[in-house]
């Protein structure tokens, strides 16, 4: 069984991401109904996707007669009869199971015996949805994420009884349309929603701290190597949608720790400062001017790099210093992985609190990448350590970003805690390993896959920082995922 571009497709519900389904299906070659029981959206989603259409030909994605091909192939009805046309459906009707539910049961009377049905929800069981589904069997997820055009990624879901030919044929048809199918298991959230809390959380609670937000998004930004941070990316999808998905995730795990949602954005939604949409979130808008000066300390003139013997995990930062010319003065005297400049020594950060390393006045908050990144991120002792390692930072080419300290500090403990929301989806049998790292890539834009940049890290480390953070922070929140545990005990056998 196959899919084809002469196939009919129809889309019901023309909001934000029935109208982008659309466009997607008209671009790859599809005649396409969009059905919807309101006019006002009707007219909406088609303006929707015309100027997404526009948008794509602007930028030199489409040539302006596909695009006008694209506009042509698309139908737009109210009446939801016109689906007996149709081979494939997909439903991203609002996201409530008795709407859902009482469309399929409309459906029932014009579907063709050839059609296959999907659904776009995010956050409903498919399992349950297929019981009220027409036939079961050529039912399934398809869960695109928002921008539906731009975003590549679809969790393709399988429900009790969804046929495998159906499966690899609508798998087949999003790889035809440009899209990156991974396969989801049917459990809360899917693989995206779920493991992404982390992302927002850890901003949430270093903003409960009273860290600065320009500083806790620059060190995700500039150091994590995420395009924008969990602060200023919450404002731009809504806190209320944003918070709706994490409240709905830890209901649904039963009010599991990990997903337990935060207070601080709690209160934002309450308030109604809801964001970009309110022109106020986390930040006001249109931007306010950025207050991280205060966190830069001034630096001190740094000229000799103290190196260990080994230097571990800071060897990328010492080839850095190397090449901006610094004096680079190998030091038998100092303990592994650690660097000193004019009498301060530093090491990474490993999940504990400086105050809890011995012997040291800086610690370096370990980015994705310690040779990338603008940022250098770091706790110290007191101000001259700080103005030391600010100095050392502008010397090797990075912005100094002064933290407070705490457990973890800020784009370490982010890296870990989605790593472990990754480690603990592969445990629950979310997708496997390499599905649930292409999806955080192509459906959340992250950089990189958390377990990716968990096997770089090492496991064992992981698991260590994991262990540090739930230890210094007595918080359950940050206890190990099994799939890192095991590492550990074999770490101690
Ligand atoms: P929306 O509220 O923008 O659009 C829903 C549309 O469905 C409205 O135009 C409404 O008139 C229409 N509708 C409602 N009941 C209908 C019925 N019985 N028959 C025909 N039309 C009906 O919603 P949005 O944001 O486009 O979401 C749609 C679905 O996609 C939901 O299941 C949502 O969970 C899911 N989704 C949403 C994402 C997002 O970021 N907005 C991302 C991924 C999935």
């Amino acid at each position: 069984m196959e899919l084809r571009s002469d196939d009919v497709v129809a889309v019901i519900g023309a909001g934000a991401m029935g109208s982008g389904i659309a466009q997607i299906a008209a671009v790859a070659g599809h005649r396409v109904i969009v059905i919807d029981r309101d006019a006002d959206a009707l007219g909406r989603g088609r303006t929707l996707l015309g100027d997404g259409l526009a948008a794509l030909v602007e930028r030199g994605k489409l040539s302006a007669a596909t695009a006008d091909q694209a506009l042509k192939a698309v139908e737009w009805a109210h009446d939801p009869a016109a689906v007996a046309r149709a081979r494939l459906i997909i439903e991203a009707v609002v996201e409530r199971a008795d709407v859902k539910e009482a469309l399929f049961e409309t459906l029932g009377a014009w579907l063709s015996p050839e059609a296959i049905l999907a659904t776009n929800t995010s956050s409903l069981s498919v399992a349950d949805l297929a019981r009220a589904a027409p036939r079961p069997e050529r039912f399934l997820g398809l869960h695109f994420f928002n921008p539906a055009p731009a975003m590549k990624l679809v969790e393709v879901v399988a429900g009790p009884k969804t046929a495998p030919e159906i499966l690899s044929a609508a798998t087949a048809l999003m790889r035809s349309w440009g899209k990156h199918p991974v396969a989801a298991r049917d459990v809360p959230g899917f693989i995206v929603n779920r493991v992404a809390r982390p992302f927002y959380a850890e901003g949430f609670a270093a903003l409960e701290e009273g860290l600065a937000p320009s500083d806790i998004d620059r060190a995700l930004t500039g150091a994590g190597g995420f395009r924008m941070g969990p602060l200023a990316l919450a404002d731009l999808i809504g806190h209320d949608v944003n918070y709706a998905v994490a409240c709905s995730i830890h209901a649904a795990y039963e009010g599991r720790t990990r997903f337990r949602p935060q207070p601080a954005q709690a209160r934002l939604v309450e308030t109604g400062m809801l964001g970009r949409k309110s022109g106020r979130g986390v930040y006001a808008y249109p931007a306010e001017k950025s207050t991280a000066a205060g966190s830069a300390p001034a630096g001190l003139l740094a000229t000799t790099l103290a190196v260990a013997a080994d230097p571990g995990e800071l060897a990328p930062l010492v080839a850095l210093a190397e090449r901006a010319g610094l004096n680079i003065a190998p030091d038998a005297g100092l303990p592994p992985a650690t660097i000193m400049v004019n009498g301060v020594r530093m090491a990474a950060g490993d999940g504990r609190r400086l105050a809890a390393r011995g012997g040291l006045s800086a610690l370096l908050d370990p980015p994705r990448d310690w040779s990338a990144g603008a940022t250098l991120a770091f706790t110290a002792t007191d101000t001259v350590s700080a103005k030391v390692v600010a100095g050392f930072a502008r010397a090797i080419g990075k912005s100094p970003l002064l933290l407070p300290d705490r457990p973890g500090q800020m784009v370490l403990r982010t890296l870990v805690q989605l790593a472990n929301a990754a480690a603990d989806a592969v445990v629950d049998e979310a997708s496997d390993e390499r599905g649930v790292d292409d999806a955080m890539v192509h459906g959340a834009g992250h950089p990189q896959g958390p377990l990716a940049w968990a096997r770089a890290y090492g496991f064992e480390r992981v698991a260590a920082v994991l262990s540090h953070l739930a230890e210094e922070t007595g918080d359950a929140l940050y206890a190990p995922s099994p799939l890192f545990s095991s590492s550990l005990e074999t770490l101690d056998d």
